[in-house]
């Protein structure tokens, strides 16, 4: 049996709300990828969400939010830097790091003091957020490790067999990569997952921001080298050895590429956008699919390395080929 994809209508959205409250859990569309949402606040239904994905135990989660207020309401510490990030960013894919209020259960941060809070960019999340009255905690909705789910039948693919998986349908996720974890628990906030929110962006407000380098295991608990993985084995290429790299290949390959290539055998070619928004929306779809053509390899064209707009595409990139 698999979960039910449902369209959210009013009727939908309070039996969501209700479904959440009773301690369930509910898949539900961002603006950036969807999340496996249970009540921030109930430890019970949190583990289940752990449970459900695979996922270590320290492995912190998101407080998803309706508001400022919301998110003041799981937190202890809210100060003028938090006010204007939420000001110039939310709703929208910028999540922060504050210690967490005392109620918080352990399960809410993988243990840790503190807890990520951010608002969503979407319709349906807001509504069900509203509906709710309190923070959903959601991971990514995949399981532990896999490549993220931007459509609600990628989070039915990775949960099949959890028939009382309830998946609010909103289409396909603009951004396509997760957003940008800012720690702001220290003097220098620091960036822990680059996403769409740049660091120029953060500076512009903040003024100092830290910014690790981006081929690191990453900042972020969690944040392992090897994540949003295709089951296949990935490399990447820079363009210029591309076609060389394909000429000499003799397995099954598919290839991932903004540039023209001619057309060397045995390969197929998913065409990606050459601008970083139409790549990243694009990105995780492609890697699903790369891997269901049942492939030796997936080849990977590296995009530009010093343009702020690809970090956070190059960051996943590095992630899904180690
Ligand atoms: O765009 C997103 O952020 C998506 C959508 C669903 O909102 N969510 C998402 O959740 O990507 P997840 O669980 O796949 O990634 C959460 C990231 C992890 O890298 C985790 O280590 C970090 O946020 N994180 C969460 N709480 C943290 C904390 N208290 N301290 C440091 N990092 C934290
Ligand atoms: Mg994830």
């Amino acid at each position: 049996m698999s979960p039910m994809i449902v369209q959210p209508d009013d009727s939908v959205i309070k039996d969501a709300a209700a479904k959440l409250r009773a301690g369930g859990v509910v898949a539900m569309p961002t603006e950036t990828v969807y999340g496996l949402g249970a009540d921030t606040l109930n430890a019970a239904a949190l583990r289940r969400v752990y449970e459900m994905k695979g996922r270590p135990a320290n492995n912190p989660l998101i407080a998803h939010v309706h508001d400022v207020a919301a998110a003041q309401r799981v937190v202890r510490q809210w100060d003028e830097r938090c006010g204007a990030l939420a000001e110039a960013f939310w709703p929208g894919p910028l999540t922060l790091v504050l210690p967490k209020a005392d109620d918080v259960p352990p399960e809410a941060t993988g243990g840790l003091d503190t807890i990520a809070v951010r608002c969503p960019d979407h319709h349906i999340a807001l509504r069900l957020l509203a509906a709710f009255g309190s923070a959903v905690s959601a991971p990514s909705a995949n399981r532990s490790g896999h490549v993220s789910p931007t459509t609600a039948q990628h989070v039915a693919d990775d949960f099949a067999g959890c028939e009382a998986l309830l998946i609010l349908d909103g289409g396909p996720c603009v951004l396509g990569i997760e957003s940008t974890v800012l720690d702001v628990t220290s003097r220098v906030p620091r960036i822990l997952r680059p996403g769409s929110v740049t660091v120029e962006q953060l500076r512009a407000i903040l003024g100092d921001v830290d910014m690790p380098i981006i081929d690191s295991q990453g900042a972020s608990p969690g944040t392992a080298a090897a994540h949003y993985a295709p089951n296949t084995p990935t490399i990447l290429v820079p363009t210029c050895d591309l076609q060389r790299v394909l000429a000499k290949s003799t397995v099954a390959t598919v290839v991932l590429c903004f540039s023209e290539i001619s057309d060397v055998p045995p390969q197929y070619v998913i065409e990606m956008s050459g601008n970083a928004a139409g790549y990243a929306s694009r990105l995780y779809g492609a890697l699903r699919e790369a891997d269901e053509c049942g492939a030796d390899r997936i080849i990977i064209e590296k995009p530009p390395m010093d343009d702020p707009d690809w970090r956070a595409i190059l960051d996943r990139l590095h992630r899904a080929a180690t």
